[in-house]
């Protein structure tokens, strides 16, 4: 059995949310292609709605009207954002200045997950919130006027930098983001390519006040560079594979696994690239290769946060040692990463040993495969969905559904290419 053949991917999850909301604040109707078809982005499609955004689909394309620099009406219903931190984060900023009062709610892994990362700039900006043990939702916020921020980030998060400049699209005078490492930059690319007057000087952004609504955008969203990597590691892991990926979204901040397992020994090559509105695309092909083991260390982090699971699962397939450090952020995403895959890997026998920012793993070692704790987290789902095309037995999954949060029909089109 081998990888063969190419095939497209879902498009970006990270843009797709930025896609509509931004596209809200816009002067006219915005024409949206590819956008994700996960339940994460269908979340925040549901959540501005709430807020009187009008959004059609027509033929596979999503309409939005924007409503220009005051868009929002007050929601007849609390805005449940679901699984998704990205949703959650960001409408937070996007709503924090406008005169609404908005209840934020979300599923069980949600409520978990801290706000106060979120919450205490908003409010070092006059935003008005109040949330559960002031750190988690259900949280309330009653909008009103703010005033610009200058903000130095404790760790970069591109959710917690988006957050805070989308406040100051409405805020008096000019806020400022530093971040202590670089972080993807989706928010900042799209901004600039409808007109926000932005500013980005190393690792430092600065926003000023809207005075005039965005521009409307015409705008066809990536490929999904972290629903691509679940297809890099399959191809790289499986022998005699030859794939190709195309159309992924290869946005510079976003492509830190790539040089990583490119470091590993990985056969990936890239080819056809061009930028479209700021955003760079791309064609990749991965044939397999035998791998060794790498060091990742904290400054790298950022720009493979989403990947690090699959980085677990080529360690256990790799000469020698892969270390991990500078990644306790992993342990509070849609469920605690780093445990959730020393969980699994270990119960399938491999040499994994967690540490309390990341993990070591020792190479190679053969994997039996059988039962899979999900945490009801998607990208540990698809990654043991990868693990499962090198183990002695199959996967079997305690919640296989959970990868409809961002890649619907994952394990079809993954069976569709095995050859
Ligand atoms: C995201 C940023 C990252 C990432 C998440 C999506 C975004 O989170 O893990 O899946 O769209 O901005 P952090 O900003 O919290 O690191």
């Amino acid at each position: 059995m081998a990888l063969l053949g190419e095939i497209t991917l879902p498009g970006d999850k990270s843009i797709s949310h930025r896609a509509l909301m931004f596209t809200a604040l816009g002067d006219g109707v915005s024409r949206l292609e590819n956008l994700n078809p996960g339940a994460d982005v269908k979340t925040t499609q549901n959540a501005l709605i709430n807020c009187g955004i009008g959004i059609e689909e027509k033929a596979g394309v999503v309409h939005v009207q924007g409503g220009g620099l005051r868009p929002f009406k007050q929601p007849e219903y609390a805005l449940n954002c679901g699984n998704s931190g990205t949703t959650a984060r960001l409408m937070m900023g996007l709503l924090a200045a406008h005169p609404i009062h908005v209840q934020f709610t979300g599923d069980h892994s949600l409520s978990k997950r801290p706000m106060d990362r979120v919450f205490r700039p908003l409010q070092q900006m006059g935003a008005n919130l109040s949330a559960t043990q002031r750190k988690y939702f259900p949280l309330m916020l009653s909008g009103r006027d703010l005033w610009a921020l200058d903000y130095e980030l404790p760790y970069a998060s591109a959710q917690v930098k988006s957050a805070i400049l989308l406040a100051g699209l409405h805020a008096k005078g000019e806020t400022t983001v530093k971040s202590p490492a670089f972080s993807r930059d989706h928010t900042e690319q799209m901004l600039k390519a409808m007109g926000a007057k932005i500013n980005v000087k190393g690792r430092e952004v600065t926003v000023k006040k809207l005075i005039k609504p965005l521009s409307a955008i015409d705008f066809v969203v990536p490929g999904d560079f972290s629903a691509a990597a679940f297809f890099i590691a399959a191809a790289l892991l499986v022998p005699e594979s030859d794939l190709i990926l195309r159309n992924v979204g290869v946005n510079p901040t976003r492509i830190a696994f790539l040089h990583a397992v490119q470091e590993m020994g990985g056969d990936v090559s890239i080819a056809n690239k061009k930028v479209h509105q700021g955003e760079a695309v791309a064609d990749l092909r991965i044939k397999s290769s035998k791998l060794k083991g790498i060091h990742v260390y904290p400054e790298q982090i950022a720009n493979l946060i989403d990947e690090l699971p699959l980085i677990a699962l080529l360690a256990t397939q790799a000469e020698g040692e892969t270390v991990v450090e500078g990644a306790e952020e992993l342990r509070v995403k849609e469920s605690d990463r780093i445990a959730a895959m020393v969980t699994n890997l270990s119960g399938w026998g491999a040499k994994i040993f967690e540490r309390p920012d990341g993990f070591n793993v020792e190479g190679p070692t053969a994997l039996s495969g059988g039962k899979v704790t999900t945490f009801d987290d998607h990208r540990i789902a698809m990654s043991l969905g990868i693990a499962g095309l090198i183990s002695r037995e199959p996967a079997r999954f305690d919640n296989p559904d959970c990868v409809e949060i961002s890649h619907p029909g994952f394990f079809d089109e993954l069976r569709a290419l095995m050859n």
